[in-house]
């Protein structure tokens, strides 16, 4: 291998690493691997060696006095979309429910509305600024999905802008089809005829043209109930996608429990699992993937349990959920800020959460979410003393460069 693929990250004060390579649970994910003082080496966008000695290399990145992580993974974001719901935010300060919202005609299709409304490349560009702010913030992996366009043009017009971010930028992005989101306003008292059109339609449309590699769906009460998400996944999964569903977020429906029936990759959000469904969805391997951030910005108190989710042995990881709705933020370190305040785990659990689970729940921790030999170098220098700063010193961004396979992708 020429010295001239080979980079260094040298002086590196704290070196923060899950001590798993493929996800975090029980014991594990309670503790980190730190190491201080030393230099990581990088060949070809590959970690081979994390060492005290003096390394040579054509490129030193200078640590000194900084702290070095995993990028972060964010596995649940609802980009594409387009326009802003700062109305209905201002509404719920006032007191009214997002589900009251939601029933008006606005909520998810309000933003439904702009994104029929945009052209591919109105909407492009809005998610790519919103890709760059969530890679600011220490991103390097990232899951996207449809489902505001909730008609076959719209769902594929999302799927091909997520598609041209795969192709344009330096990040590893997963797409995921959400046709069942919501039920457009043209299928109110129609909703069979809608759940049609996503089974003989949208969903064989999506496999032909590969555009999706998992299927989400909106369980939830008064939108797809249990009967309409076990048709919807049932199709999915003999199309042979791979499922995941928003379960139990607003009403203890029993999505969870549908979660390990279907074998699902993780359960969204979580918020009402029952007891026995938590045991349900860690026997079938699913992760559980919170996202504090919305309670919050719901202004919801009750948290998904995830102190209960962890000391019974379930992977957790965290996402911002990031939506124009339910949780407007780029930021998964304010994720990372609500999970240790509200939901009560430790900064430990959390970076393991949005490190190494994130990734595993992507199918992608034999790539990155940890910072292991053979892995890809996803990378962040933190400008502070200590990785608890991350959580410590709240609402303040101390990312200094973000790293994705050995490249610089923001500083
Ligand atoms: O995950 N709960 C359903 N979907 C999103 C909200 C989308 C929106 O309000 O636009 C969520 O919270
Ligand atoms: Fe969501």
């Amino acid at each position: 291998m020429g010295l001239q693929m080979r980079k260094v990250i040298k002086n590196i004060k704290q070196l923060v690493t899950p001590v798993n390579k493929k996800y975090a649970v029980k014991d594990d994910a309670k503790k980190l691997d730190i190491y201080e003082n030393v230099n990581l080496i990088i060949e070809n966008g590959i970690i081979v060696d994390i060492t005290t000695k003096e390394a040579e290399a054509n490129e030193v990145i200078d640590a000194t006095g900084k702290v070095v992580l995993p990028a972060f993974v964010d596995p649940h974001t609802h980009i594409p979309f387009i326009g802003s719901r700062e109305d209905e935010f201002n509404k719920r300060i006032m007191g009214k429910t997002y589900m009251e919202i939601a029933a008006e005609g606005g909520g998810i299709n309000s933003t439904v509305r702009s994104v029929r409304n945009a052209t591919f490349d109105e909407l492009y560009e809005a998610a790519k600024k919103d890709l760059e702010l969530m890679i600011s913030f220490g991103v390097a992996t990232v899951e996207m999905k449809s489902g505001y366009g909730l008609d076959l043009e719209n769902e594929i017009k999302q799927l091909k802008v997520i598609r041209k971010l795969q192709e344009e930028y330096h990040v590893d992005i997963k797409s995921t089809f959400l046709g069942a989101h919501e039920i457009p306003l043209e299928y109110r008292g129609k909703k069979e005829e809608y759940i049609d059109l996503v089974i003989n339609k949208m969903l064989p449309t999506v496999k032909e043209k590969g555009l999706a590699e998992y299927v989400d769906i909106f369980c939830e009460k008064g939108v797809f109930e249990i009967d309409d998400t076990k048709k919807i996944l049932t199709a999915a999964k003999d199309l042979g996608f791979k499922v995941k569903i928003h379960a139990d977020e607003i009403y203890p429906l029993g999505g969870s429990e549908l979660c390990a029936e279907f074998e699902a990759v993780s359960g969204e959000h979580l918020v009402k699992i029952k007891d026995e469904h938590i045991e349900k969805m860690i026997d079938a391997g699913c992760v559980f993937n919170l996202l504090p951030a919305t309670t919050f910005f719901l202004m919801s108190k009750e948290y998904a349990p995830a102190r209960k989710i962890l000391d019974r042995g379930g992977i957790v990881a965290l996402s911002t959920d990031l939506n124009p709705g339910s949780s407007y933020t780029h930021s998964i370190q304010m994720v990372m800020v609500i999970a240790c305040l509200n939901m009560g785990m430790t900064m430990e659990e959390v970076i393991n959460a949005v490190t190494i689970n994130g990734a595993h729940s992507l199918e992608l921790s034999d790539k990155t979410g940890s910072i292991h030999r053979g892995k890809q170098a996803d990378l962040v220098i933190l400008d502070a003393p200590d990785y608890r700063y991350l959580v410590y010193n709240f609402g303040v961004n101390r990312i200094e460069k973000v790293i994705k396979k050995g490249e610089i992708i923001f500083q």
